[in-house]
C-alpha cells in the first residue's frame, strides 16, 4: 500500500502533457503512468480535468521575520505561498538582524520552524560579513544575496573589492550569488539632486534609478563572476539594456542566470498616475518596450525564470505623496501563478514553458533538480494541480500575506492552483489552506553546489595570496 495517488489528471513536464496518474509513497513519486497502472493507495484524489504542474520554485521573496513582523513572518509567507502553488522558496537576509552570521542564521532557521512550504535561507555577503561567508555556507545557507544597491533594509552596498573577495570566497563554496543589481552610488547620488530639487511624484522614483543603473551593476557583476568563477543569478530584471550584458556573459559561459517578476511584465510608466507610490518597488517597473523586451527574452531563455519578489509592507507604509516616504515592493508569492496562467490561457506562453521558468530552470540553478522542479519518479511529490478555468479576482484584503495591498487589485485571473502539495502532503486543497500545516515545511539541505569553480586564470584571490582557509 502506497500514501496517495492523484488519478485522471494532465502531468506536464517542460517537453509534455500527458494525461497520467501519479503514485506518491513517503513524500516522493514513486510512479508516474498510465491510469489504471498505479500500486494500490491508501488515498485516491481524482483530479480529472486538472492540470499537475510540479510546484513553483520561487527563488525570491522576503518573509520579514525576525525583525518585521508586522509585514509578514513565516506562517503568513508560506501560506500565501501554498495557496499560491508554490511549494519551496529562498528567502532573503533583509530581516531585523540581517541574516550575516551563523548566529542569525540559526536564528532564521528558528523562525522557520513553522514554515508550511519548503524553503531555503540566503546568507548576505556584505562588506562587513566577508570574513563568514564560508562559516554561513557551511552552516547550511543555501545562497548568498549581495545587495549593490540599497532597498528595504537599507543595507550598505558592498565596495566593488569587497565584491570580489566575496565572489572569490562564494566560488570556493559553490553557492549561487544572487545580486540586487542597481548600483548604489548613481542612485544615491540622483536621489539627493531630485529631492534638493523638490521632485516627490512617483515617476521620480524612476528618475533616480533609470535604466544605466541596472546596466552598470548587472556588467560589473557579470565580469567579476566571470573572473572568480562564482556562479550569479541576476534578481529582478526591469529593463531592456540590462539583458544585453546578461545575454553576452552567458554567450562567454558565465554561469548566470536572471529572473523577472510578473510586475515587470504587466505594469509600465502608464501605470504610475493610477497607482502612485502602490508601484513603488526597486527597481522600478518601467516601459512598454522594457516589458516586451523582457517578455521576449523570457520566451528565448535569455531570462531564466520566474520569481515574485515577494515584499510586503501595510498600507500606511505603502501609500505616500513623497515617493520617497513609500516603502519598496508589494507581496506576489500568492498571486504569480494565477497571474502568469493567465498569460497561458491568452496564448501567450505554454503551459510547458511555464513549468520550465516557475519550477525547472530555478531547480536547477539553485541545485535542487533533479529532487525538486519535475514530476517524475524519484522526485520529491511538490504538486500544483491546476484548474486552467478557474476565474479569480485578485483581492489584497483575500490574499494570506500580511501586506493587504497590491498594484494587481481587481485584476481577473484565468487559471489557479486547486491543490497544492509539499513532498506528498496537501498544504493547500479546493482553494483553502489545509489547517495545522505550520512545520511541515523543511529547509532544502542536500542541494548541489557547483562542482568546479575555478577562476579561469591563475588564482590571484586575496584567500590565496594570503594564505588564508579559503585557499584550501
Ligand atoms: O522593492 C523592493 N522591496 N525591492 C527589493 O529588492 C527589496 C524589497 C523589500 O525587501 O521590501
Ligand atoms: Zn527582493
Amino acid at each position: 500500500m502506497i500514501d496517495l495517488v492523484l488519478t485522471g489528471g494532465t502531468v506536464v513536464s517542460e517537453g509534455a502533457e500527458d494525461v497520467a496518474d501519479v503514485a506518491i509513497d513517503g513524500g516522493r513519486i514513486v510512479a508516474v503512468g498510465a491510469p489504471g497502472t498505479m500500486p494500490a493507495a491508501r488515498e485516491v484524489v481524482d483530479v480529472t480535468g486538472h492540470h499537475l504542474l510540479p510546484g513553483a520554485i520561487d527563488v525570491h521573496v522576503h518573509f520579514r521575520e525576525p525583525g518585521y513582523t508586522h509585514k509578514e513572518d513565516w506562517a503568513t509567507g508560506t501560506a500565501a505561498a501554498a495557496m499560491g502553488g508554490v511549494t519551496t522558496v529562498f528567502e532573503m537576509p533583509n530581516t531585523d538582524p540581517p541574516t550575516r552570521s551563523v548566529a542569525e542564521l540559526r536564528a532564521k532557521q528558528r523562525a522557520a520552524d513553522k514554515a508550511i512550504v519548503d524553503f531555503g535561507l540566503y546568507g548576505l555577503l556584505a562588506e562587513d560579513n566577508i570574513g563568514e561567508l564560508e562559516a554561513l555556507a557551511a552552516a547550511g545557507a543555501n545562497a548568498f544575496k549581495c545587495f549593490m544597491g540599497n532597498t528595504f533594509g537599507n543595507l550598505p552596498s558592498p565596495s566593488t573589492g569587497a565584491m570580489l573577495e566575496g565572489f572569490e570566497i562564494a566560488a570556493k563554496t559553490g553557492l549561487r550569488v544572487s545580486l540586487h543589481a542597481e548600483t548604489a552610488s548613481i542612485m544615491a547620488w540622483r536621489q539627493a539632486r531630485l529631492e534638493a530639487a523638490g521632485h516627490n511624484d512617483p515617476l521620480s522614483h524612476i528618475a533616480a534609478r533609470p535604466e544605466i543603473v541596472a546596466i552598470e551593476a548587472v556588467s560589473r557583476a557579470a565580469v567579476l563572476a566571470e573572473w572568480t568563477g562564482a556562479r550569479v543569478h541576476i534578481l529582478h530584471i526591469s529593463s531592456a539594456g540590462e539583458l544585453r550584458p546578461l545575454a553576452e556573459a552567458k554567450a562567454r559561459g558565465v554561469d548566470i542566470t536572471g529572473e523577472t517578476c510578473p510586475c515587470y511584465l504587466h505594469f509600465t510608466t502608464a501605470d504610475y498616475d493610477r497607482l502612485g507610490s502602490v508601484i513603488r518597488v526597486n527597481p522600478p517597473v518601467r516601459e512598454a518596450k522594457d516589458a516586451a523586451a523582457i517578455w521576449d527574452a523570457l520566451q528565448s531563455g535569455v531570462v531564466d525564470m520566474i520569481a515574485t519578489d515577494h515584499a510586503p509592507h501595510t498600507p500606511e507604509e505603502k501609500i505616500n505623496p513623497v515617493i520617497w516616504k513609500a516603502d519598496c515592493g508589494f507581496p506576489g508569492v500568492e498571486t504569480q501563478m494565477p497571474l502568469m496562467l493567465t498569460e497561458v490561457a491568452k496564448g501567450r506562453m505554454s503551459l510547458s514553458h511555464y513549468v520550465r521558468i516557475a519550477a525547472a530552470n530555478p531547480a536547477r540553478a539553485f541545485g535542487l533538480w533533479p529532487q525538486k522542479g519535475r514530476i517524475a519518479p524519484g522526485a520529491d511529490a511538490d504538486i500544483a494541480v491546476v484548474d486552467m478555468t478557474r476565474r479569480e479576482t485578485i483581492a489584497a484584503a483575500r490574499l494570506h500575506s500580511r501586506g493587504k495591498i497590491t498594484p494587481y487589485e481587481g485584476q481577473e485571473t484565468i487559471g489557479a492552483p486547486v491543490h497544492t502539495l509539499v513532498r506528498g502532503v496537501f498544504v493547500q486543497k479546493d482553494r483553502t489552506l489545509v489547517a495545522g500545516r505550520e512545520g511541515h515545511g523543511r529547509q532544502v539541505t542536500d542541494i548541489q553546489r557547483m562542482p568546479d569553480a575555478a577562476p579561469r586564470h591563475e588564482d590571484q584571490s586575496l584567500a590565496a595570496i594570503l594564505g588564508t582557509a579559503a585557499a584550501a
